[in-house]
């Protein structure tokens, strides 16, 4: 079924699934029946990274023509990142870090924004243009678990998508935190996958992020 066309905020982003699927497309040919691998197995959320020339291009084709997942740009960097990706049909963004004039052109460009963090001020920074879900990155080489259990007590309202460094073997000790709602990670389009169009590989990889639900999701 189609993910209705209502206004998203980054915790429904963040929510809908264990994994927000880091993606890397170099092939227009290849984003749909990524997009379409990736929705068989329960990934809706896709963000589509804006680091390659047909990043764009392909969140447009899954837009148009995979009514059942949700674009979203990744490497969101500038205002002019937010506002083509919205002209492109992304429905969220993703940034490696924040800046207050970024968090103002998605909000501008009506792209729920999550925002990447990887200190307490750049925390605190987030919060006071009123972010609260946000992207820990890179989440395994800035301190990773350990850190996420550090700022629970003095950022016990923020919750986080820790991304970078994740695997299925450690994406569990993530999801068992309770300010997790779910991790991000490249591990669910292979760069061998995509070249070899093994879309039922994809789909293997969607369907086993299910059995990781998030402690904040059990409570
Ligand atoms: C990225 O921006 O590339 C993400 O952090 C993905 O990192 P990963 O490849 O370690 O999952």
């Amino acid at each position: 079924m189609a993910v209705t066309q209502k206004l998203l905020t980054a915790l429904d982003v963040m929510r809908d699934a264990p994994v927000i699927p880091v993606i890397v497309l170099h092939e227009l040919r290849h984003a749909v029946p990524l997009a379409r691998a990736l929705v068989a197995g329960g990934i809706r959320m896709l963000e589509v990274t804006l680091r390659t020339p047909k990043a764009l291009d392909c969140m447009r084709a899954i837009a148009a023509e995979v009514p059942e997942a949700v674009v979203g740009a990744g490497t969101v960097r500038s205002s002019a990142d937010a506002e083509a990706a919205a002209r492109a049909g992304a429905r969220f963004a993703v940034s490696p870090g924040f800046t207050p004039a970024l968090g103002r052109a998605c909000r501008d460009a009506g792209l729920p924004l999550l925002p990447g963090v990887a200190t307490g001020g750049e925390i605190m920074a987030a919060q006071e243009e009123g972010f609260g879900a946000l992207k820990f990155f890179p989440a395994q080489q800035a301190g990773g678990v350990a850190m996420l259990k550090a700022w629970q007590g003095p950022f016990g309202d923020v919750v986080f998508c820790p991304t970078g460094g994740i695997q299925p073997a450690n994406a569990v000790d993530f999801l068992a935190l309770p300010n997790v709602a779910c991790v991000g990670g490249s591990w669910l389009a292979p760069v061998d996958a995509l070249e070899q169009c093994d879309w039922p590989r994809i789909t293997a990889l969607a369907r086993a992020t299910a059995a990781l639900a998030p402690q904040s999701q059990k409570l």
